[in-house]
């Protein structure tokens, strides 16, 4: 199981790390991991037990952010039309994304930061990525938009040493004259 205490923050440099690929087939201590790591969004969203194991809530968590320097991530969600989201991705590859781009009006968070930082994360609005899923036991090739799509950009960033606020403007965080489309 994983808790508040196994959980890499950003004062590590781990996380600047970038991952490695995952061999197939799986190993025992791979697919632990993939469990665990779903296991930790379902327990913290659920408000009982992330009070009981005092976890903070997340809608996805890679494996660097415990500790593990594998392309491996999990994300549990539902988009804007009330869908379940829910991949246990390994060896994830981003095959197109748009030039058209989006944010969270809220800006993001993360597991591994705790400081807050100010400003818009611009993403692609729309993202088709192929992985292995862990979830479905199958290779799958992912069409996302909007909130998925984010979340799954925020992941995938964290096997490339990739924090969210590295990708805010610093001078003009709030920009959007871009035309990136707000999500709420
Ligand atoms: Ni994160």
């Amino acid at each position: 199981m994983i808790l508040k205490k196994d959980i890499v923050l950003d004062s590590d440099p781990l996380l600047r790390k970038k991952s490695e690929d995952v061999s197939f087939p799986l190993s025992n201590e791979d697919e632990k991991l993939l469990n665990d790591m779903i296991e930790y969004l379902e327990n913290s969203q659920d408000e009982e037990k992330a009070k009981q194991y005092d976890l903070q809530p997340g809608v996805g968590i890679a494996a660097p952010q415990v500790g593990v320097l594998k392309k491996m991530f999990a994300v549990l969600t539902t988009d804007e039309k009330g869908v379940l989201h829910k991949y246990a991705l390994v060896n994830p590859t981003l095959v197109s994304n748009s030039v058209g781009k989006c944010y969270l009006s809220s800006g993001e968070g993360c597991l591994s930061v705790k400081d807050s930082h100010f400003g818009y994360v611009k993403r692609s609005y729309k993202i088709k990525i192929k992985a292995y899923d862990y979830v479905s036991k199958q290779n799958i090739v992912l069409s996302l938009k909007g909130y998925v799509a984010i979340v799954v950009q925020h992941e995938y960033d964290h096997l490339f040493g990739i924090l969210y606020y590295d990708r805010i403007d610093k001078k003009n965080p709030t920009d959007t004259s871009d035309g990136a489309i707000e999500i709420v």
